[in-house]
């Protein structure tokens, strides 16, 4: 029986070879690996201990093929769903990069880069919320990066459709990641697609500043800070940011789910909004100080009929005379 992941490196599972062990995370080992055809895939595999237990087993194989069914430009297209021998798991499209990986590598991102990232993980869950899938464990991890830079959702592991969810208590409670987790799920409530949007909110606050906004090694605590804490505020850490950009991040780190975005049509028109100014911000600061003054002149006199030009004239030398005149 393998316990270590990089004994399986070099292995096949099903018909794809694992050629890289990519990373872990609760439940599963993530390949980097090759179909039959040469095609490069990740494939992620439930470990051992997991893949024996057959509840578990049930569940996540449910819940792959649930994501797999969302079939979405932002969101992980999913190749396969099995089991082959003893080894449950699902393929999926190989990404290059992570905004996970991508903050701990570069730091905080440029504000452009995170309205982006927020839309196109925005479209996804549109998307993923009209079908009545809820994410349930949006974070960094789970935003993966083409390479282009364009993001694209994984890991609808824990998501349930929204008609089947029944909100559940103790220790099934701690579903999800605690530093991400909604106030509503850490306090077991009713839960809805607005979870995803307070989840969004904290990983933008992260790839903001490179900073969790609610820190502690407790779970009970951090679960206390979600629910009462309100968050540190985005621009006293980096005061270049635009306040649209904060109110935005702030909309969505709300206590209660209804002083958050009521659906994600409503959060994408807020991130346009971002987008839009930013890009008029850009084009004004590229136009150089001389020439916008000069065009504004220009366009000023192209506009102004006679009459006024003269009219103006004819003012400013009778005041000069009745100066001249007052003075004497
Ligand atoms: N399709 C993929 N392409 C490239 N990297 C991936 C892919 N899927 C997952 N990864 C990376 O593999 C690592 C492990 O993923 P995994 O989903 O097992 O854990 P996680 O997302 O960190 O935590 P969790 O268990 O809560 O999902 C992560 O760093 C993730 O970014
Ligand atoms: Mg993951």
């Amino acid at each position: 029986m393998t316990h270590a992941p990089t004994d399986l490196v070099g292995t096949s599972v099903g018909p794809y070879r694992l050629e890289r062990l990519l990373g872990q995370g609760g439940f599963a080992w993530v390949f980097a690996g090759r179909d039959a055809d040469g095609t490069p895939v990740a494939v992620k595999l439930l470990k051992p201990r997991y893949a024996g237990d057959p509840q578990f087993e049930t569940r996540f194989r449910n819940e792959a093929e649930l994501a797999a069914k969302l079939r979405h430009p932002r969101i992980i297209p999913i190749r396969a769903v099995a089991r082959a021998g003893g080894d449950v798991y699902f393929a999926m499209e190989l990404c290059p990069d992570s905004l996970g990986a991508r903050i701990e590598r570069d730091g905080p991102l440029p504000e452009a880069e995170i309205a982006r990232i927020a839309r196109e993980v925005a479209e996804g869950l549109q998307f993923a919320h009209g079908e009545g899938v809820i994410h349930r464990d949006l974070k960094p991890d789970n935003i993966l990066l083409r390479a282009d830079g364009s993001a694209v959702i994984t890991d609808f592991g824990i998501a349930r459709t929204r008609s089947g969810y029944v909100a559940s208590t103790g220790v099934n409670m701690t579903i999800g990641t605690p530093q991400y987790l909604s106030p509503e799920q850490a306090q077991g409530r009713t839960l809805d697609q607005r979870l995803d949007f307070y989840a969004l909110g904290i990983t933008l606050f992260k790839a903001a500043t490179g900073e969790l906004p609610f820190r502690s090694s407790d779970w009970f605590e951090l679960a206390r800070l979600h629910v009462e804490q309100p968050p540190p505020s985005l621009r006293r850490k980096r005061p270049e940011l635009s306040k649209r950009l904060e109110r935005v991040v702030r909309k969505c780190l709300a206590k209660h789910p209804n002083d958050r975005y009521r659906d994600a049509t409503e959060l994408l028109a807020d991130l346009a909004a971002v987008e839009a100014h930013r890009r008029a911000a850009t084009a004004a600061r590229a136009t150089p100080l001389g020439t916008r003054a000069w065009r504004a002149v220009r366009s000023a006199a192209e506009q102004a009929p006679w009459e006024w030009v003269v009219g103006a004239g004819v003012l400013l030398v009778a005041l000069v005379v009745l100066v001249i005149k007052l003075l004497r």
